[in-house]
Order: C-alpha cells, then structure tokens, then sequence
C-alpha cells in the first residue's frame, strides 16, 4: 500500500501521481489535501509517516511545491527515511543505497513526465540489502 499526501502547492500533480499508478496496479491512498486551498504541508507529512510508522504502508509520496517542506517534516519523525528527488537517478539510488520509504516531489520544480518517471522508479526500486548500507542505515537510524 503507498499512502500519498500533498498541500496545495502539490495537489494537481498528486492527483496525476494517483491515477497513474493505480493504472498501474498500485494499491493508494489519498490522505488529503482535497483542493488547492492554501494548507499547512506538515499536517499531511504526518498523515503519511504515521501509516508507514503503524505500518498501513509499504511507502509514502508526499508533494508540495518544492518538496523542500514535506521532507524536512517526514525526516523529523524516527524510522522515516524520506528523499527529496528531482532526477530518475537519485530515485534509484535512494532505493539502493539509502532504502527511503517516502519519496518527497516539488511540483513546481518538475513538470509531470518526469515526476511521474521518478515515481515509478522509486516504487519499482529494491533496496540493495548491500552490507555496507545496512551498517550505514544502522548509523543513520542511532542518530
Ligand atoms: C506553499 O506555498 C509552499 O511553501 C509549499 O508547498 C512548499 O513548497 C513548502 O516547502
């Protein structure tokens, strides 16, 4: 299951996001926000990180308008890993190296090709379970 969650800075895209990986088979949630009246992003990062925390959910997308906002909130909360991905090759690598359980987009930063490109290779990505990461997500989790 992948819990989305947006403000209005992120909802059109959001919107977009949702219809396309249900297309694709995806299990989505849509925890809000429900238009593009000016709302508070951390209310819907925590909507999301609670359903990864209670574990309602596999990953979490959170949008707003830079993405800036949603990751500094989702990465507040212990035993969220959230990544800020502009570009196909950080949403692959933060997969592998990293194992981010929330992809955070900036819909005014990317247009919906390649935020939806991202999209798909973050879900479509394993973590590598490669030793050295392990040890590394074992540092970052003691922080
Ligand atoms: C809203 O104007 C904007 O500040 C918000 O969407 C986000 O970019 C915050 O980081």
């Amino acid at each position: 299951m992948i819990y989305i969650g947006s403000d209005h800075g992120g909802y059109t895209l959001k919107l977009e996001i949702i219809d396309h990986l249900r297309e694709r088979g995806f299990e989505v949630t849509d925890i809000g926000c429900d238009s593009e009246a000016s709302c508070d992003y951390p209310i819907y990062a925590k909507k999301v990180t609670d359903a990864i925390i209670d574990g309602s959910a596999d990953k979490g997308i959170l949008v707003c308008g830079t993405g800036i906002g949603m990751s500094m909130a989702a990465n507040k909360v212990s035993g969220i890993r959230a990544a800020l991905c502009h570009d196909v090759f950080s949403a692959q690598a933060t997969r592998e190296h990293n194992n981010a359980n929330i992809l955070c987009l900036g819909a005014r930063v990317v247009g919906p090709g390649l935020a939806l490109m991202i999209v798909d290779t973050f879900v479509d990505t394993a973590f590598s379970n490669d030793e050295r990461h392990v040890r590394r997500l074992k540092l970052y989790d003691a922080l």
